[in-house]
Order: C-alpha cells, then structure tokens, then sequence
C-alpha cells in the first residue's frame, strides 16, 4: 500500500471511530494536514448528523466550509468530544511530535478541549523515540535568535523555517538533531522559554487513541 493508501485507511477507521458518538448538537475538533484532510473529506456527506466543527488552521476550516461543515470559534463552543488529527512522529505512550504543518499552536488548544484526541497516522509516523523529524517551536517574532539560542543550550540545532507565517502571525523554528528521549519534561522545559508561543511535542497531552495504518490493516493502540 502506498502511504497516501494508508493515510485514506486510518481516515476511514476514525469515521468509524467516532461515527456511533455523533448526535445532532457534536462539534467535532479538526485538526491540520494531509491525513486530517482526507478525513475532513469523508465528513462531508455526514454533515446532516453532527452541528460542525473547530478548526485548528484557517486552511482547515476552509475546506470544511466547502464541504458545507460549518465552523464554530472554540470560545463559542467550550469542549469537544473528539479532537482528530494526523502527527508527525508518534511514540508507544502516544506522545507526538506535530506542527510540519506550522499549525502547531492552534492544534495544541483545541486538543487541550478534547475529550478525546484520536491520532491518525500511516505507519512511517510511529517511532521508538520522538526527534528524527525536526521538532518545530512556534515563536513572537522579535524572541526568535533568543530562542534559538537558548534551544541550542538545550542540545538542539535550531534552524528558522523561512517564508513561513503561521496562523498566529508568528515564525516556526525548527530543531534539528535533537532527538527526545522525556518527551514531557521536554515540552515544559521548551515552553518556560520567554518568547516561544508552544512546542510541537504533545506530551502532557497526547493521543488518547492512536489509528495506526499498516500495510496487513489499521492498528487500533490506546493508551
Ligand atoms: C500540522 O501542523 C501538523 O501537526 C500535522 O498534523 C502533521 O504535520 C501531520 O501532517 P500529515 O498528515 O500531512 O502528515
């Protein structure tokens, strides 16, 4: 199977996953990316069944409000059931590395309002140990060469993601040869530095299920 195969598998099982939860009032938390993409996509003919959605990036929100899902701002809405989203790197405890996407920031918030986080992923994304793909930090533009300094202080080769703005108005800079063997502590210790917006290590939060596609089928892991 090809990885794009394998991405449309788990987009599939977290329809199934979340379809028998659907009620008239859901609003469903969506995440960024090519695998929440396709998942966006097979919402779309389910619309009548659920009220709609928080997106965690403009580019999301715009393609469920092609699909006629309409978008709901998270301060309106409080919690969600289901927050669904593609990762990066996934280890055994559901801890991600995420925010390829720059949609880190946005993705962390409405997770953090989630009842439960299902991660989807093609098999490539689970890892041993988090930190092959470089690991993005959000930062206030004027903090930026601080920050950088003090990520390489922490062992890290920070290198500025050019051309990129995120969602927030902020830069994304991306940590390089730095591989995470306490995802939690380091995500704290990340976001304690002044001027950093979020990290893409979702420890403290991680998934709660993880839909895992493999060539012989999805695997289903929770925590
Ligand atoms: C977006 O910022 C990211 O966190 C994505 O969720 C992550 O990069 C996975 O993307 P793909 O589904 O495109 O691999």
């Amino acid at each position: 199977m090809t990885q794009d195969e394998l991405k449309a598998a788990v987009a599939d099982a977290a329809i199934n996953e979340i379809e028998p939860g659907l009620e008239k009032g859901t609003v469903l938390g969506i995440g960024t990316g090519s695998t929440a993409n396709l998942f966006i996509d097979r919402l779309g003919p389910l619309r009548d069944r659920f009220k709609g959605a928080v997106a965690s990036s403009e580019a999301s929100a715009k393609r469920l409000e092609a699909l006629g899902i309409e978008v709901f701002e998270l301060n309106n809405v409080g919690t969600v059931p289901y927050y669904i989203d593609g990762a990066d790197e996934v280890n055994a405890h559901l801890h991600m590395i995420k925010g390829g996407g720059a949609a880190l920031t946005r993705e962390k918030i409405v997770a953090a309002c989630a009842k439960r986080f299902i991660c989807i992923a093609d098999g490539s994304k689970s890892v041993a140990t988090l930190g092959a793909f470089p690991l993005p930090v959000e930062v206030i533009p004027m903090a930026r060469s601080y920050v950088a300094r003090e990520l390489v202080a922490l062992g890290a080769d920070p290198v500025y993601r050019q051309g990129v703005v995120t969602d927030n108005g902020n830069q994304i800079i991306d940590c390089y040869d730095f591989m995470i063997d306490d995802p939690v502590a380091m995500e704290a210790r990340i976001n304690a530095i002044v001027g950093v917006v979020t990290n893409g290590l979702f420890a403290a939060r991680g998934a709660d299920v993880l839909l895992l596609g493999r060539a012989e089928g999805v695997e289903r892991i929770t925590q």
